[in-house]
């Protein structure tokens, strides 16, 4: 199949592939084969190439990496010349392009996040934030004032800390001994959990036995990546009084909302709140691992000279890629044209749900959207009808990762915040396409 912004002329995977498929499969770790079998190429705006003539429309930004687009000129040229200048690393010494990045960052934050730690990792910039929560809790109150409280369903990175403060119980079987002083509570999706008061905050720690002036931060995804659900305006505001009044810190995780993605530069805007911590990755460099801890400098302060570091702090690489990334999405105002172009995606994908019962939900702000798969009539998740989908679509030059969330049944999309609005019509009718296959052969099934 071939469109001007697609193009399919092999099998998938393609046959040529299967050897660096199969050289991945031998010396990786099984873990690491979770994904579409397409092997990246080269990548260009919204479209990701293979070497053998296919083309996709990028529903993934990578891992919502690449809001300002894949491959931009603009960045490769600043990697260039910081690569060329010879200083590709210097640890934790002064140098110019860091200092620069913190103070972009700082300057594009609200009063009174002001200073900015630079990582490398989301999970590194998740772990450094409980690190703080927990220090300022020690400093106000003493040891007591150690409890993180999280949210069920969350996501903040496969790190000891980072796995305790998630919200996804199968992923931390492996760590045994799990620390007590890490707590979750139901996310106030209004789907899942059809009770979006504060109250229901309050009653279930509570439940869990936790004294309010015990709780040293309470940390969210800005929305949850699982379902790309935000939380109601009056639960944040709730949320955030609750906080001055308890002495926790609130911490957002903007690893995935952050740069734009949700039609705003931070998600948090939509709250009309400022946290007083907040972790960044993925779409902070478009591209180069790089990750920030950002907030009130009384806390990024707490530790003294050399005892908050890491070896890859702010590599002068890394910051040169980040800068120029936060340059494009500043300029050509991609947070606005991801609202704009996401309120069209969210219509689009409101008319498929519409079609079928098997959608339970769409969730979404901007450029970041969940359909939620379950079984009709039901909150069942259905994963098997979500990989089914992201199947066909990849098929179809359409590029999604494997579904995440509940039971891996949400689809989730997450294009480059350049993706046209012909791209996202082109695309949701991909996606219409795969529905009303995957479950017309279901249903065929069913009867024969
Ligand atoms: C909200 C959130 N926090 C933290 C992380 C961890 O980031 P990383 O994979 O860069 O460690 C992720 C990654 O998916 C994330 O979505």
């Amino acid at each position: 199949m071939e469109t001007a912004l697609r193009r399919i002329v092999t099998d998938i995977p393609a046959p040529e592939s299967i050897p660096i498929l199969e050289r991945l499969r031998r010396y990786e770790p099984v873990a690491m084969q979770g994904q579409p079998p397409i092997v990246w190429d080269r990548a260009s705006g919204f479209q990701v190439y293979d070497a053998w003539g296919n083309c996709w429309i990028d529903w993934s930004s990578g891992v919502l990496i690449t809001n300002a687009g894949h491959g931009r000129q603009e960045i490769i040229d600043a990697v260039v010349k910081q690569a060329q200048s010879g200083l590709l690393t210097n640890y934790c010494f002064p140098n110019e392009i860091r200092g620069r990045l913190a103070q972009r960052i700082a300057e594009l934050l609200p009063p009174p996040m002001e200073k900015v730690f630079l990582l490398t990792t989301g999970s590194e910039a998740v772990e450094c934030a409980i690190k703080l929560c927990r220090t300022n809790g020690l400093r106000v109150k003493g040891r007591s004032k150690h409890v993180i409280v999280s949210y069920e369903k969350a996501f903040h990175g496969r790190t000891l800390g980072a796995q305790q403060a998630g919200g996804i119980p199968a992923l931390k079987d492996w760590i045994v001994n799990l620390d007590p002083g890490f707590v979750q509570v139901p996310f106030p999706d209004g789907y899942w959990t059809e009770d979006t008061s504060f109250a229901l905050f309050e009653s279930k720690l509570a439940e869990l036995g936790v004294n309010p002036d015990d709780v040293a931060g309470v940390m969210l995804e800005t929305y949850q990546g699982g379902t790309a659900a935000f939380a109601p305006v009056e639960y944040m505001k709730q949320l955030r009084a609750w906080c001055d009044r308890h002495g926790a810190l609130l911490v957002c995780d903007e690893v995935q909302a952050g740069f734009g993605r949700t039609g705003k530069m931070w998600g948090f805007e939509h709250y009309g709140i400022v946290p007083d911590l907040a972790t960044f990755g993925k779409g902070i460099s478009s591209s180069l691992p790089i990750s920030a801890v950002a907030g009130r400098a009384d806390i990024l302060d707490l530790h003294p000279p050399g005892s908050m570091t890491s070896t890859h702090t702010g590599n002068p690489v890394c910051c040169a890629a980040a800068l120029a990334s936060i340059e494009i999405v500043v300029h050509e105002n991609l947070a606005e044209r991801a609202a704009k172009t996401g309120e069209l995606l969210q219509q689009e994908l409101r008319k498929i749900a519409a079609k079928h019962p098997e959608i339970g939900w769409v969730a979404g702000k901007g450029l970041v959207a969940g359909v939620a798969c379950v079984k009709p009539g039901t909150k069942e998740p259905d994963g098997d009808l979500a990989w089914e989908v992201v199947r066909k679509c990849v098929e179809k030059g359409l590029l999604m990762f494997s579904p995440v969330g509940p039971m891996g049944s949400t689809v989730k999309i997450a294009p480059p915040l350049v993706i046209t609005e012909e791209a996202v019509r082109e695309s949701a009718g991909v996606l219409d396409e795969a529905f009303a296959e995957a479950l017309a052969e279901r249903h065929a099934e069913v009867s024969a």
